[in-house]
């Protein structure tokens, strides 16, 4: 099959989040599988500082956009056998240090659109599937349908996948008149342009990450207005969970950790990462059990919950304490101040390393992911990879990925929570913190978390046999 995969980031070219995981591991997981991949994604600055000299160019043309003929640059490298485009514009992209946030995100994307397409048309050899990701590519199924400019690839089958319905792309019907298109109310939605609500509405197919996360959008709390749009997609709407890169994240050849190790070394090697890494930060006590957090700092990541608990578990001398990540000032300063009131037990990391973030995976006991919603996620997936058992919200892709322990029959792979609240958090850590001092117990649920499969193989079948259902409509 030929496949093109559109989106706004990829590792290892730019990231912000999880996308970046999925568009830089599931074309080459279908790549191993036979298929001819391409993957489309801006210019970023942070691609032309990495990867200039490997870009070649293909092709220099124009894009019609905000009334004006824009220049579009398309060069490409070859990257684990994925074909790579990147769409060059200095202005739109390259010259710009944030992937998202501008004032002006809707024409930058609205061009995006129509770059990606002319690479499609103009570019490619003939497709079978175009499948797009969030709001940034939501136009694009659009204009494949609707717009007569691209009547030449309309026949293309599309999927679009939300990885995370909070962001819209929602932008001032002013735009309407910039964007190139004709008008429709399909990209319309309280009375402001969307973007994703034109991608839901205008795939062939619509999926996200995950099978809970497709129940949750079925309600307003989770589905941030799109809820009946999402209801009318009917039987074209449904949940593949995603996997994780198994060559990337592998504790067995992990260079970054001081002591690489498999399910039968993970006991000792654990206590040599766990020393290392409470080095690192200054903590004290190798007994008590490390809990860590590698995450965006948000409140949608439940650090309302984690601020409530987690301090005064420490400070009760029960559980040391590994943060690592950026966001919200709010909580960056609350939880600084954490570790500015206990050091020897709360240790922090403002920022990202993605060095540090293995270690703190390979290192700590137990991984907290209390998210108030979670379409996938993939920390707790690396966590479990890594022997370190996952301590979650019962949400979304938490829910379908971590078995949460039964103190009766032992099983699990890790330890859930059903409401999210301080005290059912609370309850959960101390569970866990009992576990943790049964090694026994311990071992046994460690080996079995990292025995379970969560690599791409399975994912990307289901995706190529929704691929071949799309196309056969
Ligand atoms: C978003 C979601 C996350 C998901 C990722 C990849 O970042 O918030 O849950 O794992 O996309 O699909």
């Amino acid at each position: 099959m030929k496949i093109t995969f559109v989106g706004s980031e990829a590792t290892p070219f730019a990231k912000t989040g999880g996308l970046a995981d999925v568009l830089g591991s599931l074309p080459k997981a279908l790549v191993q599988k036979g298929h001819k991949v391409s993957l489309i994604i801006p210019k970023h600055q942070a691609v032309k500082t990495g990867f200039n000299d490997s870009l070649k160019a293909v092709l220099k043309t124009t894009v019609n956009i905000h009334h004006e003929k824009k220049y579009l640059g398309v060069e490409t490298l070859t990257h684990q056998g994925v074909n790579v485009y990147v769409v060059d514009n200095e202005y739109y992209f390259g010259l710009r240090p944030n992937l998202y946030g501008d004032y002006d995100d809707g024409e930058r994307y609205g061009y995006f659109a129509h770059a990606a397409l002319t690479i499609i048309k103009d570019v490619l050899p003939k497709q079978d599937v175009l499948h797009l990701n969030d709001w940034q590519t939501g136009l694009i199924a659009y204009l494949v349908k609707y717009d007569a400019k691209y009547r030449s690839i309309s026949s293309l089958s599309t999927l679009f996948t939300i990885h995370n319905i909070a962001y819209q792309g929602r932008f001032s019907k002013e735009l309407m008149s910039h964007l190139d298109t004709e008008y429709s109310d399909i990209l319309e939605f309280d009375d402001v342009l969307n973007f994703l609500k034109a991608g839901i509405m205008a795939a062939d197919h619509v999926t996200t990450v995950s099978p809970t996360y497709t129940e949750n959008l079925q309600h307003a709390y989770f589905a941030y207005g799109m809820q009946g749009v999402l209801k009318y997609r009917g039987e074209s709407f449904s949940g593949i969970l995603n996997g994780l890169d198994y060559e990337t994240f592998d504790a067995a050849t992990d260079d970054a950790i001081v002591k690489p190790y498999t399910t039968d070394t993970v006991s000792s090697a654990k206590k040599a990462n766990k020393k290392a890494l409470m080095e690192q930060f200054g903590l004290k006590n190798p007994q008590l059990p490390l809990v860590a957090m590698v995450s965006r700092i948000t409140e949608s990541k439940g650090f309302s919950l984690v601020a409530d608990v987690v301090p005064d578990l420490a400070e009760k001398g029960l559980i040391n304490f590994i943060l690592l990540g950026s966001g919200d000032p709010y909580y960056e300063d609350t939880f600084q101040y954490f570790h500015d009131a206990n050091s020897e037990h709360f240790g922090i990391y403002l920022g990202y390393s993605d060095g540090l973030a293995r270690q703190i995976y390979a290192g700590a006991d137990l991984f907290l992911m209390p998210s108030r919603f979670e379409p996938c996620g993939l920390s707790q997936l690396i966590a479990m990879r890594y022997g370190t058992l996952p301590v979650v919200h019962k949400t979304g892709g938490l829910k379908d990925t971590v078995e949460p322990f039964n103190e009766y029959t032992l099983e699990g792979t890790g330890f859930g929570f059903d409401q999210f609240t301080p005290d059912d958090l609370k309850q959960a850590l101390l569970l866990a913190i009992s576990v943790h001092g049964d090694s026994d117990t311990y071992k046994l649920l460690q080996q079995r978390a990292m025995s379970q499969d969560f690599s791409w193989d399975q994912s990307a079948n289901a995706y190529l046999n929704l691929y071949q259902e799309v196309m056969n409509r």
